[in-house]
């Protein structure tokens, strides 16, 4: 049976970086808070020199990406774009991808899923994969959530945890019979909790998408987000995915060596890691150096936990996990070839 195996990553993010005491500056918040309540001491934002889209950060992940693996763009039989913050409305920042890589008729397909979106996209990948649509596949998480945060006290506690970045893996089919590759996924999603963290306008179902006699400066044009029901959520839902996808591959979690998790505060992975009786060490944190930069998160962790080392040794086990708008959450196993 065909097998997805990752060929290559690849990570990008906007040179500025913007510390605590930086947003210190713009609303009332510290650097303690941020640091305890959530682990994060800086974050990279675009600035107004090189402003630019989602799609473009996702761009240089995959020219990185493609590096590594040793392939042409021209290689590509597909690219999966996850973002939550698309450079436009329509079209679709895959297509914008595609476009910056010198393509004119690869498929590209965009899919949201917020802070699931490489979950989402690995298991879509690996569908194309197993029923021969495709054999190589370009997943890209990218977000520029920068240009759309309030950044006024009133919008604290959403504006210090999001960064800009991107990150992508090259996937291709292997004809192997080990069991290497996705091994297994697990995906959820429940719309009832989609008011706990929403950018709400504009809005398509409204009569008028930016509705007269509303300000800019509306809360409903920016990100809000009922802090502590995600991080409840997070805490109960994530490590019960996991043992979810743990029976779906056949293992069980001692057979995990590295836990790479969506990075929305390291308190949820740190809660997670204890749940599950994990040793510190097999929980890997980046979210210190770039806050939460959503569908470029888990790609961007598993790109440094390889370079750093952590992970990558053919016969090496991870486990992807995380929880996000929606609400959608899940999990992946993935063994190195
Ligand atoms: O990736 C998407 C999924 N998102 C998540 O997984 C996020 C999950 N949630 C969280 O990570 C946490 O809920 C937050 C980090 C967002 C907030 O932390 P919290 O411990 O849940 O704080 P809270 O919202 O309960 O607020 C506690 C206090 C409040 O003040 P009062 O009412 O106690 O006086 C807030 O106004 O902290 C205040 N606060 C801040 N203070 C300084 C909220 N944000 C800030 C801030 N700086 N940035």
């Amino acid at each position: 049976m065909k097998k997805s195996i990752i060929k290559g990553t690849g990570k990008f993010l906007p040179p500025h970086i913007v510390t605590n005491d930086d947003l210190k500056e713009i609303m009332d918040t510290s650097d303690e808070w941020i640091r305890q309540r959530t682990g994060i001491h800086q974050r990279h934002w675009i600035t107004e020199e090189d402003a630019c889209g989602s799609s473009d950060l996702g761009t240089e992940a995959a020219k990185m990406a493609l590096e590594a693996a040793g392939w042409a763009p021209e290689d590509l039989d597909f690219i999966i774009f996850a973002t939550l913050s698309p450079d436009i409305m329509f079209p679709g920042g895959g297509c914008l991808l595609a476009r910056n890589l010198g393509l004119n008729s690869t498929p590209a397909l965009d899919i949201r899923q917020q802070c699931t979106g490489f979950l989402y996209g690995m298991a879509t990948a690996d569908a194309y994969i197993k029923s021969g649509l495709a054999n190589k596949v370009l997943v890209v998480g990218a977000e520029v959530h920068s240009s759309g945060l309030d950044k006024s006290t009133r919008g604290r506690d959403v504006t210090v945890i999001f960064g800009d970045g991107a990150a992508a893996v090259c996937v291709e089919a292997s004809d192997t019979e080990e069991n290497v590759g996705l091994i297994a996924s697990a995906l959820h999603a429940d719309g009832n909790y989609a008011d706990s963290l929403m950018t709400e306008l504009p809005a398509s179902n409204l009569f008028k998408r930016m509705p007269e006699g509303v300000s800019l400066d509306d809360p409903r044009y920016f990100p809000v987000m009922d802090g502590p029901t995600i991080f409840k959520k997070a805490v109960r839902m994530l490590p019960q995915v996991t043992q979810e996808v743990l029976k779906k591959a056949g293992m069980d979690i001692g057979e995990i060596d590295l836990v790479i998790p969506h990075q929305a505060n390291k308190r949820i992975n740190q809660a997670f890691g204890q749940f599950l009786k994990l040793p510190e060490d097999k929980v890997f944190h980046n979210i210190q150096k770039y806050g939460n930069t959503t569908a470029a998160s888990i790609p961007l962790a598993l790109h440094e936990a390889i370079e750093e080392g952590r992970t990558g040794k053919p016969g090496d086990v991870v486990l992807f996990v995380g929880l996000g708008a929606g609400l959608t959450w899940g999990a992946s196993v993935y063994k190195f070839a």
